[in-house]
Order: structure tokens, then sequence, then C-alpha cells
């Protein structure tokens, strides 16, 4: 399987002001693809592996018959990669609103407002680098968690929906040390609801 970026739907800078271009690019072009080139690199070691798709293999990570240095750099690699194209999609400019998302949040959340709550309440208290997560489980249930480091809800059993990276190379040129400013900034972006 030869894997490659997502192209962007839209230019470096029309993130702006939530999530500015040098960000966006240094991100996409440097953190992303490195990601997914050391994730080939992998890949390509091992002959099983390569006709499964990356979410097939971050899905099957615990299964893989594979020494466990090289699971975990799967892991770290391969959920380097599938988490970003999850991140730039979720922050499209040409998303429209997901009224079935909206309906499933309101029953599992009770509200829009109280999701948002305690979604913004994981990433700032995410402790270190890594992610925030919204995923639906196996029973069409909604759940939000952090997960460290680029580990992937795929490897739990959970179909990945809305990810907010709070890594700082998301967001430390402009914000520096105020994440949380980066986490309103976010909400803006995001079209889903
Ligand atoms: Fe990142």
């Amino acid at each position: 399987m030869k894997f490659t970026l997502p192209k962007l739907n839209f230019t470096f800078d029309a993130l702006e002001p939530n999530i500015d271009a040098q960000t966006v690019e240094t991100h996409y072009t440097k953190h992303h693809q490195g990601y997914m080139d050391n994730f080939q690199i992998l890949v390509d070691k091992y002959p099983e592996l390569k006709n499964l798709t990356a979410e097939k293999i971050l899905t099957d990570l615990e299964k893989l018959n594979i020494n466990n240095i090289d699971r975990t750099k799967l892991k770290n690699m391969g959920g380097g990669y599938l988490n970003h194209n999850i991140y730039w999609s979720n922050l499209n400019p040409n998303n429209t609103k997901d009224k079935n998302l909206i309906k499933k949040i309101n029953r599992d959340f009770g509200s829009i407002k109280k999701f948002k709550e305690q979604f913004t309440q994981l990433a700032t208290t995410l402790f270190g680098s890594g992610w925030v997560w919204l995923v639906e489980k196996s029973d069409g249930k909604l759940d939000i968690y952090q997960l460290p480091n680029q580990d992937s809800p795929l490897t739990l059993g959970h179909k990945p929906i809305l990810a907010l990276d709070v890594w700082e190379h998301a967001y430390y040129l402009k914000y520096k040390n105020k994440r949380i400013d980066y986490i309103n900034a976010w909400w803006n972006l995001i079209k889903l609801i």
C-alpha cells in the first residue's frame, strides 16, 4: 500500500486568524508528512502488511505478527498519519453542519453546549502531548476522551469523528503557552456542530 497525504481542500492561510498559515504549512508538510513517511518505511518492512489499509493496521495493531518495538512505532507513526487526516478533514472550510451528528450529540451529551464544555475541559487538562476525541462506539453511542501521543481510537475499536490535536506543534507558533486560546479558535472552525 502506498500511502498518500490527503490533499487539503484549502490554502494554508484559509484558517486565519484562528490557525495561522505558517502553523498549517509546517503541521501539514513537516509533521504530518513525517509521520506518513515513517509509517510507510515500517509497513514496507513486512510483506504481510503490504495489502492492508492504514485503518486496518491500526485497528488490528495488537494482533499483528510483528515485534513489539515495531508495533509501538506503527502505533506512533500510523496514528500520526491517520489522526492528522481526520484533523484536516474536520477543519475544511467547505464543511457544512452535520444534522445527524448534532442529533446524536444532543442525545448523548444533553446539549451542544454541554458537549463543548466537556470536550474543552478534556483538551485543557490533557497533560503532555495527545489528542481529544469524539468517537462512536460499536453500540452507536458517542463518547469523548483523551488519548496520549498519537494513539488512535481505531485501536480501541471506536470510530473517530472529531479530533483535536493538542500537541504544541499544532499551536505554539501563534498561541505559545495559551492552549485555551487555540482550543477556542479551533471551535470557530468546526462546522460539524
Ligand atoms: Fe499534529
